[in-house]
């Protein structure tokens, strides 16, 4: 009976010895995983350090990392567009959460559910719940975020406010009165770059004029965009507008910042992928080199966005794409991109001891703060009204007319049936 005994154990052992390899192993991965964003050049460490995470888990695969350099997507998104309807998807692209994912790729049924993911990976209980809403529709959940980005952040260098006797203005009322003894002195005070970077200080003044609430109220339809408390906002923006640089339009993003960093520029407000720039690619030290506040008036509020990446239907490579997706969502991925991108996490179970003190002050922010969607960052309105919206504000540009620039958003927003 003993030697029996001992037999079945040996041959148990066995079979388990035998068993765990095949079991612990994933199944090896090859071809090819092309990924498509926006993060070129020195918008790039972030999404080069999670590649590097993919390679070490799949070495036997070949990433793809298809960039179109310009801020905010604005030449990836007509790529991406050309692509997607010619029947060339990538395995995987970056989109917004909000209606620049919801409004567009999901409306027109060109993306596959990942609620099967999300119940895999345990997701459901690591995203916070109203991000979960902004990238689901009731017919499943379309893309994985990868972080939370703040737009309203007025960015400055300690530094140089102190040689020119100035400090960061809480309100627009304290801006308007410092940024004509800036310029005497020849110093631009409001840094900004091309066309999308105006909409972007856009939000922040238009928060800053009408609250958060009335932001909210212009996405749902219940405010106008003619209403007069919109057309004052304009009427604001276009008392800023004198006192930005002359050359705006030919800036990027990066180089609207490098005029606060030289001290070409007092201050820029641009999202927190500019805290990034600076600390990963510039090697400052956020609270010593550079400084922020909330951009003017709009303290206690948080203008969010988050960058997600989806599953296009017909990806080429999906089993690759779906690892990927793994990846991006994961507490190691989350932690490991985003202390470079000068974001936050997604997730609720982030290591805060792995995000510099800037980034520590916006999860902090993100926690207490009321939450507005972006405009121009897709959180906000779909494809129809953004891409028409680079052209309402051209015209806001070139004529100041507050009142006009009003009206014709207001049309824009009945053609793209926001708060339909
Ligand atoms: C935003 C994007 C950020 C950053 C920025 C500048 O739209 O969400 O991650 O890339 O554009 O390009």
């Amino acid at each position: 009976m003993k030697q029996y005994l001992i037999k079945l154990c040996l041959v148990f052992a066995a079979v388990v010895l035998l068993a765990v390899p095949q079991v612990s192993q994933a199944k090896e991965l090859n071809g090819d995983l092309e990924i498509f964003s926006w993060w070129a050049g020195d918008e790039g460490p972030a999404l080069q350090a999670l590649i590097g995470l993919y390679k070490g888990q799949h070495p036997n695969v070949n990433v793809i990392d298809a960039t179109v350099t310009g801020g905010s997507g604005v030449n990836a998104k007509a790529v991406l567009k050309t692509r997607m309807l010619g029947g060339e998807p990538p395995d995987s692209f970056q989109v917004h959460a909000g209606q620049e994912l919801i409004g567009t790729w999901v409306k027109s049924d060109r993306m596959e559910d990942l609620t099967f993911l999300f119940k895999e990976e345990g997701w459901m209980d690591v995203f916070p719940e109203g991000l979960v809403k902004l990238i689901g529709t009731d017919k499943g959940i379309w893309s994985v975020p990868v972080n939370i980005h703040r737009s309203n952040v007025m960015w400055y260098i300690p530094a140089n406010l102190k040689k020119w006797g100035v400090e960061a203005p809480k309100n627009w009322n304290d801006f308007l009165k410092i940024a004509p003894k800036l310029q005497k002195e020849g110093i631009i005070p409001l840094a900004m770059g091309q066309n999308w970077t105006a909409t972007h200080l856009w939000e922040s003044v238009v928060i800053a004029s009408i609250g958060a609430d009335k932001w909210n109220d212009l996405w749902s339809g219940k405010l106008k965009f003619n209403s007069p408390e919109m057309i004052k906002a304009w009427e604001l923006f276009g008392k800023i507008l004198p006192y930005t640089n002359k050359d705006a339009a030919s800036l990027s993003w990066q180089q609207a910042t490098d005029m606060v960093i030289d001290g070409r520029a007092a201050f820029n407000i641009m999202g927190d992928w500019a805290a990034g720039y600076m600390s990963t690619t510039k090697k400052m030290v956020p609270g010593k080199d550079f400084a922020w506040i909330a951009s003017p008036e709009t303290e206690g509020v948080f203008i969010f966005l988050a960058d997600s990446f989806g599953l296009p239907k017909g990806a080429p490579n999906r089993d690759n794409a779906i690892a990927w997706l793994k990846l991006l969502g994961s507490k190691k991925g989350s932690d490991t991109f985003n202390p470079l991108k000068g974001s936050i996490s997604a997730r609720t179970d982030t290591d805060l001891s792995k995000y510099n003190v800037y980034l520590q002050s916006a999860a902090k922010d993100f926690a207490k703060d009321a939450v507005a969607a972006s405009l121009i960052h897709g959180a906000a309105a779909n494809e129809t009204f953004m891409g028409g919206f680079a052209q309402v504000m051209e015209m806001f540009l070139k004529t100041k007319n507050a009142k006009a620039t009003a009206m014709a958003s207001q049309q824009l927003a009945d053609k793209a049936q926001i708060g339909k």
